[in-house]
């Protein structure tokens, strides 16, 4: 197959001298360089990922087989994010147009209660529900790769996991990136695990990790499948491990998982389709609400990055994450009341209050209401095929390495996604999150989620599939990446290098990345009451999207603020 690369430049270095409220700061960046195909593309967190992905399209496998080999191969490159102990969600959209969404979200054990993470005073222990084995929700990710592979596969699962547990027996390069965060990390390991494990010690860029557990575990759901994780040894092992270290997951919760397909979010925007995330993802459903309540603004005239720009955005994020506060959760277990959260009449109505002389503060905004009756660390991967399919996948161990709990004899990190719970309404996660009932703890319930995965159409057409880490602030970063390509003409790799900015209600406050912005535009936010907060070193996500452009051929924005790397062919 013949494999055409365009490398428009090959390496940019930035230098900036942009004033930071803490002076100079960070004043440089390094800008991924834009790749361009012919015809298929994997774009993610890591090289060999993206390359694993990539090899299953060469092989003649589609978007969905690639799905899977990549987010196996997160899981042994990206231990970070990627995983066989976490979940996710992904949103399809075929060759012929058929679209949809897969929720693989870790759920509640059945023993959970709603004031599980509660101390003697009543108030929430943050500790238990992001560190160690009472963090773990049932895990979600094997589930999804055997419910894709049923509906859309067509290589066989052994083949796409094979690429994967070669990886881990060779060893995946540790990056400098990956080499500081472990560093970070080696504390708190100890502490959870009471001994030295896999990813313990100093770590220099080029070592090399073998994880010869994982590649064994890999090899045994290869040739005895689904159910050697959810009712099988390694299940076994995995329940064994965990209440060995006190935690509440038992064989009937791996039992009872099920990954679920679930009918996407979509709203229109201009003339663009947005196909996103529905719930228990909040994702979908605040990015169409954000993209309605702004539709009515002409933000081309207002500026890129300017300070109207920035209220706009960032006055109807407020409103659209009081609602999310309020009234989502998991599906299953409430109502939520989707139409009217994205009808044009209540967006309309939602804006209503907002002025550009000032800011409207969070505690005039409640969530809204109408007649009807959450470190950041996640990872996600986009990948368009040679047939004209496209997936867009987030997964997460919620934060980074999860709850630190390491299964040596498995060889997996497994999540704290129980923090994405609301463990008392009116306190905030480890996202500063604050939930209400509608996202309190019950038994097999799912936790909401904002991660966004979501694919555009412009004209029917496939245009856009993307998504980004980062907690709370995912679907903010999506929300510019694509307005930054359909409102101010960037390129993909542009959009995604351009800074961003965030609001999510509470706190009342605006985070800006640290590089970037003009302290004009901070200060003139200032002075319209707005509080403008920019942290040392702070980035908001990791955008890995793909365009495709008039010509049909296929542009990467792999993110600069991580190791993201786009392949193709
Ligand atoms: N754990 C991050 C999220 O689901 O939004």
């Amino acid at each position: 197959m013949k494999l055409i690369f365009k490398l428009f430049s090959i390496l940019y270095i930035f230098s900036f001298a942009w004033s930071c409220q803490k002076g100079d700061a960070q004043s440089t960046r390094q800008i991924n360089k834009t790749i361009i195909a012919d015809s298929a593309m994997v774009v993610s967190a890591r090289q060999e990922a993206s390359e694993i992905g990539l090899s299953i399209l060469k092989k003649g496998g589609n978007a969905f087989d690639a799905m899977i080999a990549t987010e196996m191969a997160l899981a042994v490159c990206f231990p970070f994010a990627g995983n066989l102990g976490g979940g996710g969600f992904m949103v399809y959209r075929t060759s012929e147009g058929e679209t949809g969404a897969l929720d693989y979200r870790e759920k509640a054990p059945l023993s959970a209660t709603k004031t599980m993470y509660l101390d003697d005073t009543g108030k929430p222990n943050s500790q238990l529900s992001r560190i160690g084995s009472l963090a773990i929700g049932v895990p979600g990710t094997v589930a999804g790769m055997f419910k894709v592979h049923e509906k859309f596969g067509s290589i066989p699962m052994s083949d796409l996991l094979q690429p994967s547990i070669e990886l881990a027996k060779s060893g995946f390069a540790v990056t400098s990136k990956q080499a500081k965060m472990l560093d970070q990390m080696q504390s708190l390991f100890m502490e959870v695990n009471k001994d030295s494990i896999l990813f313990s010690g100093q770590f220099r860029k080029g070592d090399s990790i073998k994880n010869l557990a994982l590649a064994n575990t890999l090899e045994k759901i290869a040739l005895n499948g689904l159910s050697e994780f959810y009712d099988g040894k390694t299940g076994q092992t995995l329940v064994d491990f965990i209440s060995s270290r006190g935690g509440i997951l038992n064989v009937k919760d791996l039992k009872n998982y099920e990954a679920v397909w679930r009918e996407h979010i979509e709203i229109s925007y201009k003339n663009l389709n947005v196909i996103s995330m529905p719930p228990p993802s909040s994702g979908g459903i605040v990015l169409g609400q954000i993209l309605k309540m702004i539709e009515d603004f002409d933000l081309k005239a207002l500026g890129h990055n300017s300070t109207k720009y920035v209220q706009t955005l960032a006055e109807a994020e407020r409103r659209a994450y009081a609602d999310r506060s309020f009234y989502l959760g998991d599906p299953d277990f409430i109502d939520i009341p989707v139409d009217s959260l994205l009808s044009e009449h209540y967006s309309k109505l939602r804006m209503q209050d907002f002025s550009f002389e000032a800011a409207t503060t969070s505690e005039e905004i409640e969530h809204g209401k109408f007649s009807v009756a959450e470190s950041d660390e996640t990872t996600h991967y986009s990948i368009v095929d040679q047939f004209g399919n496209a997936i867009a996948a987030t997964t997460t161990l919620n934060g980074a390495y999860g709850s630190k709990l390491f299964c040596s004899e498995l060889g997996i990190f497994l999540n704290n996604e129980m923090d994405d719970f609301s463990a008392k309404p009116g306190y905030p996660n480890m996202f500063g999150l604050v939930g209400a009932e509608a996202n309190s703890i019950a038994p097999g319930k799912r936790m909401l989620s904002s991660m966004t995965p979501t694919i555009l159409e412009k004209d029917d057409k496939l245009w856009m599939s993307l998504g980004t880490p980062g907690g709370s602030t995912i679907i903010t970063s999506v929300l510019q990446t694509i307005l930054n390509v359909y409102e101010f003409d960037m390129s993909m790799q542009e959009a995604v290098n351009a800074p961003r900015f965030h609001h999510q209600w509470l706190p009342d406050e605006i985070t800006f990345e640290t590089i970037g912005f003009e302290s004009q535009l901070l200060d003139s936010l200032k002075r319209k009451n707005y509080r403008v907060i920019q942290k040392e070193s702070k980035i908001l996500g990791k955008v890995d999207a793909i365009l495709v452009l008039p010509d049909g051929k296929l542009e990467a924005g792999a993110d600069w603020r991580g190791d993201d790397t786009a392949a193709g062919f």
